[in-house]
């Protein structure tokens, strides 16, 4: 658990479907305390690439090293025991239709944890509340709109407080004002518990709102990846064009509000884990 290791190390992936490839030989890092965006146009790989991240894929070749640990060599015992670290946050929500909004929040405190079961009412209600869905508590996914879906999707993976969380296109389908508050739980994980995430978007004022990294992808491939100002710069036409052509612009980040240092939300984070791996003992 060394805090100069990236918590998220991806070298040399690449991931073939039949005869088709779609991703040709990624590297990427991702710093503890850290958000990563991935953005790139339809179809550049990006859900593949972050499914690898929690192992719901495996590498054609190449590796995935989270936390110290090569994960695209572990056993699915190894696995299941990792992805309980792990929260996504689907692009196409994924929620269990035949279950309330409570019950699909609730459903991986019973799953994973011994807490009881008024502890796990206050946790997942407490969620469903910070989404602004708590009155779709008794409600199931048929009965709720889609943006709604969407939030308690991400109040389903972020129940767990997991150290790495991905989030799918979070703020796709959402209004701007809901799609900010969104932005807002991302810092939040952040700035409270040292969550490491990889978020992908199309939202360029999301992107430039959140990221400590851009990666881009274009065609399986990673064309960029540095800080929002490094991206913006970057001398790939290519690059420049897909971000510019959404409007983002320098002044952006004149309105980004402080952030604290990754260093010392890194050091927090390890040390929560340290006494959580003490617990378990
Ligand atoms: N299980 C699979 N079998 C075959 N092809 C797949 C599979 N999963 C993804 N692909 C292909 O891989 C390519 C990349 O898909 P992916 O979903 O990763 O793109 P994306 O960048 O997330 O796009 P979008 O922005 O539209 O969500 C697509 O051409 C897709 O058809
Ligand atoms: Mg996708």
């Amino acid at each position: 658990m060394s805090e100069a290791e990236p918590h998220v190390r991806v070298e040399k992936l690449v991931k073939i479907y039949g005869n088709r490839t779609v991703l040709h030989g990624v590297d990427l890092t991702i710093n503890r305390a850290e958000t990563l965006v991935i953005i790139g146009g339809s179809g550049a790989g990006k859900s593949t690439l972050v499914r690898h991240l929690i192992a719901l894929e495996r590498p054609t070749s190449g590796n995935i090293i989270i936390d110290g640990t090569d994960i695209s060599s572990l056993s699915e015992v190894a696995l299941a025991r990792e992805r309980r670290r792990f929260g996504m946050v689907f692009q196409k929500y994924a929620l269990f239709d035949s279950m309330t909004c409570f019950d699909n929040v609730a459903f991986p405190l019973r799953e994973q944890t011994k807490l009881s079961e008024r502890d796990i009412r206050e946790k997942a209600m407490q969620k469903l509340k910070e989404l602004s869905v708590d009155h779709a508590a008794n409600l199931t996914p048929a009965q709720i709109s889609g943006g709604m879906a969407k939030r308690v999707g991400i109040a389903r993976a972020l129940v767990m407080e997991p150290e790495l969380l991905i989030y799918d296109e979070p703020t796709s389908g959402l209004d701007p004002v809901t799609s900010r508050t969104v932005d807002d739980l991302i810092e939040e994980m952040r700035e409270k518990f040292g969550v490491t995430s990889a978020v992908i978007t199309h939202d360029m004022v999301s992107a430039f709102d959140i990221a400590d990294q851009i990666a881009m992808l274009i065609k399986g491939r990673v064309v960029a990846q540095g800080t929002p100002a490094e991206v913006l710069d970057h001398a790939d036409p290519s690059v420049q064009s897909f971000i510019r052509s959404s409007g983002v612009d320098a002044s952006r980040f004149a309105q980004r509000r402080p952030r604290s240092p990754s260093e010392a939300l890194a050091e927090k984070a390890i040390a929560r884990k340290r006494a959580r791996v003490a617990d378990a003992k």
